[in-house]
């Protein structure tokens, strides 16, 4: 097995990560289309065990576990595992696992869901992915169901704002293999980029693939939150395009972040 590091990033981000992500206006946004996709594919309906991996503040498994769920959830970040024990419920458990430990972690056979939200597993590069998936496949049961929030290789709204800056070399900065370095709150995060057609690749052997649909094709990546803070009617017209658009499979790939939900064969 490729050695998925053990490297602890987001440390720094995790005190102010609910204030720049989670409730930002893009944030709130793009959230909201994770839930939609769950509700449609009726996620809420019925209680379920979720594992959830890259929990980050723990923001979702606090929305999970009021629903009735329950959770494990899980980050490689100290710091992201800390903030998210002070502030949310005692009854869900939060652990310190990063991707290498979860994927060797056979009680994960006791769960219904694996759960990843927004591009923890765009920190792993492809080999690493790999493994990640194939050691989920080992353990999880016949009918257990993977859901998975990543980040493509081409993005829509970013392309349009490089070409707006004139900053025509970082138009295709996402597409490649080796890795883009990303900067989170003066950390150099090592960021790697996959297209959900990759994904689906990957799976195809173990899973079935249930749903793919884009997250956010016309919603802006969360870097643009300050011009969008200043600009909130653009930010609420464009989401209506997003209502509209984001029903397209075929713009999964064209999103800023897209979700991928697939059923263990
Ligand atoms: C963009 S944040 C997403 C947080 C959260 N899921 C959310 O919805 O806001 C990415 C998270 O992935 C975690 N992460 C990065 N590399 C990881 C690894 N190798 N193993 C486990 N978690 C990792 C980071 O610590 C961070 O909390």
């Amino acid at each position: 097995m490729n050695n998925i590091k053990d490297r602890v990033q987001f440390n720094s981000s995790a005190d102010t990560y609910d204030d720049d992500f989670t409730f930002s206006n893009i944030g709130i946004l793009q959230r909201k289309r994770v839930y939609y996709w769950l509700n449609q594919i009726d996620f809420f309906s019925t209680q379920k065990k979720i594992f959830e991996i890259n929990c980050g503040t723990g923001y979702d498994a606090e929305q999970f576990h009021e629903k009735g769920h329950t959770v494990f959830a899980t980050d490689v970040s100290d710091g992201m595992v800390t903030y998210a024990k002070e502030q949310r419920s005692d009854e869900i458990n939060f652990e310190t696992q990063s991707f290498q430990q979860v994927a060797q972690d056979s009680e994960l056979s006791n769960y219904d869901t694996l759960f990843s939200n927004f591009g923890g597993l765009n920190c792993i590069n492809p080999n690493q992915l790999f493994d990640f998936l194939k050691g989920v496949s080992s353990h999880q049961k016949k009918g257990n169901q993977l859901i998975l929030v990543l980040m493509s290789k081409y993005c829509l709204m970013e392309n349009i704002y490089f070409f707006l800056k004139f900053n025509f070399r970082q138009i295709n900065r996402r597409n490649t293999n080796t890795g883009v370095e990303v900067n989170v709150k003066d950390e150099q995060v090592k960021t790697y980029y996959y297209l959900p057609e990759e994904i689906a690749q990957l799976l195809k052997p173990n899973y079935k693939i249930e749903l793919i649909k884009p997250v956010a094709c016309f919603l802006p990546p969360s870097y643009m939150e300050p011009f969008f803070k200043k600009h909130k009617k653009v930010l609420s017209f464009i989401n209506r395009l997003e209502h509209f658009f984001g029903r397209f499979t075929f713009m999964a790939k064209w999103s800023d972040h897209y979700i991928i939900v697939a059923e263990r064969k």
